[in-house]
């Protein structure tokens, strides 16, 4: 592999995606920032330099499993302090597989600021295709930032987005353009869809076509047909499109599901498909007809091409999803705890400090036997589908069940089951995830709707705390630590 360089600029900028000016927070000034190409082998360096003011960052491989390379995960608060303002860092990490995949910060709500990009991995894919249309991000988008719309968030509810945006692009009133793609008749395309949304679940489809899925996460799966697809939050799907219809107009359209999305039908995020370099016009296609809901494609649909089987559980941890009010806030439990951010002194650090002690609002769990296998089970009880991401791992999905009560291992799929690294818990329902101890590292583990990680629905997976390379580690946390910590003492 080849070693491939960026340079990225997180800067403060008033932008307008959908002809609307607000104030944004971005990368190089463009949302979404830089795409990251590379080939699967490949070393990824990126320099990070924080040029905002009064404001963290960290940035985030979302899906990069960083085997060895825990510190470069990019987590303010678990693998690094947040860089302070005028401060940089150098991340790199090893493209160990391939696909589809996106960077976003990591630092409180910033992300849906527009600090996020596409990260695109070539590899080998499991069905054919001519070209390769690249990344296209599905995001809900507001005209305020989300710092001031968090305290709405956490004691009203989840705020309505004014609009959603297809790489970054979308109309609003007589504003904004839309995302445009062309297609040659008979030729057939790659799309990397990425959800990048806070609350959002997008059903993805274009009007007339037929998407053929190829990958789910940066997993490539056995090839099926969909009319119309489920993309949760932070999840990823590769599919391919023939154009095989008459030559014309087409809308692409990413439909926010109401059942779990805190939006509005009238919502209208739409891009264009056109044929042949015809003139570009808005479309008078229909939808296909769907039917609104925030489940997963059902497991036997998702069957990995690479098969693998689990092994049964060394260490099984069952555990509920839970919502308090405290002083009029909402706070999400899992665990019984909900989870803070300690900026200072990242988790990490703690690890590779033996005298350290953890607090219970740390959400740890310690794992540390080598190569055994760890199953997490997430019941929740409440009505609400939540997207569960894991850091460092390609989780095995053993079992996703409309059933509060998980009841024992009999019920679980250990052959070929699903790998991926978001998964949503049903509603009223367990997901029941699998994954080898093979990664040391401080790993975090939340739901992907931004405001429930931010409302403390995380926990932490110390994984063989003695064999996480203390030098390597320390210099991150170090460089971040040190800029971090006199930065905020000259605030305070
Ligand atoms: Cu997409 Cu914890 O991240």
């Amino acid at each position: 592999g080849v070693i491939r360089e960026y340079w990225f600029d997180v800067v403060n900028k008033t932008l307008a995606p959908d002809g609307v000016e607000r104030i944004t927070l971005s990368i190089n000034g463009s949302i979404p920032g830089p795409t990251i190409t590379a080939d699967w082998g490949d070393t990824i360096v990126i320099h990070v330099t924080n040029s905002m003011q009064n404001n963290g960052t960290s940035i985030h491989w979302h899906g990069i499993r960083q085997v060895n390379s825990t510190a470069q995960d990019g987590v303010a608060s678990i693998t690094q302090c947040p860089v302070a303002p005028g401060d940089s860092i150098t991340y790199t990490w090893k493209a160990t597989q391939y696909g589809t995949t996106w960077y976003h910060s990591h630092f409180s709500l910033q992300a849906w600021n527009g600090v996020f990009g596409g990260i695109v991995i070539r590899g080998p894919a499991s069905a054919p295709y001519d070209e390769d249309k690249g990344i296209v991000m599905l995001s809900d988008w507001f005209h305020q930032t989300t710092d001031q719309l968090y305290a709405q968030a956490s004691s009203g509810g989840p705020p309505i987005a004014n609009n959603g945006l297809i790489n970054g692009l979308n109309v609003y009133g007589s504003g904004g353009s839309r995302f445009e793609t062309q297609f040659a008749s008979g030729d057939s395309y790659r799309l990397r869809l990425v959800n990048t949304a806070i609350d959002t679940m997008f059903k993805f489809s274009i009007d007339n076509h037929t998407l053929t899925v190829i990958s789910a996460d940066l997993v490539p799966i056995v090839p099926f047909d969909t009319t119309a697809l489920n993309v949760g939050i932070g999840q990823r799907y590769d599919v391919i499109v023939k154009a095989d219809q008459e030559p014309g107009n087409y809308w692409l359209r990413a439909i926010p599901q109401l059942t779990c999305s805190s939006n509005e039908m009238t919502l209208n995020i739409t891009g264009i498909v056109t044929y042949d370099d015809l003139p570009v016009q808005d479309p008078v296609t229909a939808p296909w007809a769907y039917v609104d809901d925030c489940a997963d494609p059902a497991l036997g649909t998702l069957v990995p091409f690479v098969s693998l089987d689990a092994e049964a559980a060394t260490t099984e941890q069952v555990m509920d999803v839970g919502l308090a009010i405290v002083n009029g806030f909402f706070k999400w439990t899992l665990n019984s705890n909900t989870f803070l951010s300690d900026w200072g002194e990242p988790t990490l650090a703690k690890v590779l400090t033996p005298s350290s002690v953890f607090t219970d609002e740390e959400n740890i769990i310690t794992l540390n036997q080598t190569n055994t296998w760890t199953y997490l089970v997430i019941e929740s009880a409440l009505g609400l589908e939540h997207p569960f991401h894991l850091h460092g791992h390609d989780f095995f999905i053993l079992g996703q069940k409309p059933m509060v009560t998980f009841g024992d291992d009999s019920e679980l799929n250990l052959s070929n089951p699903m790998r991926r690294d978001v998964a949503m818990i049903p509603a009223s329902g367990y997901l029941a995830i699998a994954f080898q101890n093979d990664n040391p590292g401080v790993w975090l583990a939340h739901c992907h709707i931004g405001w429930h990680t931010s409302q403390g629905f995380a926990l932490q997976l110390v994984e063989r705390e003695a064999d996480i390379p203390v030098a390597s580690n320390m210099e991150t946390i170090e460089d971040t630590c040190t800029a971090w910590n006199t930065y905020q003492d000259a605030v305070d």
